[in-house]
């Protein structure tokens, strides 16, 4: 919002991948059209996954709506106008977050063994854990999708508990946002890009 005093030291990637990552992307809800491939998606989440998360936990999940049916489940618990960007987006993603990630704990965190029996009894510990991991994983997904080509649109206006009944049943998982997804139509977004905080207003040195 204000000018920075400070001086801004050299980017360790070069500035195309800077704009593309950070500076030219936008919240993006007016598409191309162009096909979102599994092959995209793959790529974006194999950068993703690298994401640190507490303990190697990887609890976010996915859920790739793309079926005109699917996405007609999903638009019902959308809120208010997110409704038409869920129907105009080429694929849209349902991130969850798993609260039995620990089941997994065995191969991803060997160097604590008996953490997921430990974590089994632990259902209050794990769904905070889960929620809190997910949506870290959730911003690398976001510049990930970003890296591999793809523009995204989170929304967190909607039924998260109707997502849930009418997705996640069975497997537990606890819906957090929609990301849409796709190749952006120019910048993106029909409004200008709005200011950020400056370091100096969101920082303190001791
Ligand atoms: C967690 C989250 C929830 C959001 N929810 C909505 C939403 O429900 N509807 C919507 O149109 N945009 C939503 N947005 C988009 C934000 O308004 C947007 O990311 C922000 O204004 C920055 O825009 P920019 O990336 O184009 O600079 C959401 C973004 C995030 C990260």
């Amino acid at each position: 919002m204000t000018d920075t005093l400070l001086e801004t030291a050299p980017l360790a990637v070069d500035e195309a991948s800077a704009d593309r990552l950070f500076r030219h992307a936008r919240s993006t809800s007016q598409w191309t059209g162009a096909e979102v491939t599994d092959a995209q998606l793959q790529a974006a989440w194999d950068l993703a996954k690298l994401g640190p998360t507490a303990m190697n936990t990887l609890p976010l999940r996915l859920l790739v709506v793309r079926s005109p049916e699917a996405k007609q489940r999903l638009v019902e618990h959308m809120g208010g106008g997110n409704k038409a960007k869920v129907e105009a987006a080429p694929v849209s993603l349902v991130l969850a977050a798993d609260p039995a990630f620990h089941e997994h704990l065995d191969e991803l965190f060997p160097v604590y063994p008996g953490i997921r029996e430990q974590l089994a009894p632990a259902a209050e510990v794990r769904e905070q854990m889960a929620r809190k991991n997910a949506l870290l994983q959730a911003g690398y997904l976001i510049v990930a999708l970003r890296a591999a080509g793809l523009a995204a649109g989170p929304m967190d206006g909607m039924d998260a508990d109707g997502i849930d009944r009418e997705f996640f049943a069975e497997s537990g998982w606890r819906s957090l946002m929609v990301v849409n997804v796709g190749e952006a139509d120019g910048e993106g977004s029909p409004h200008p890009r709005g200011p950020r905080l400056d370091l100096e207003q969101v920082s303190r040195t001791l």
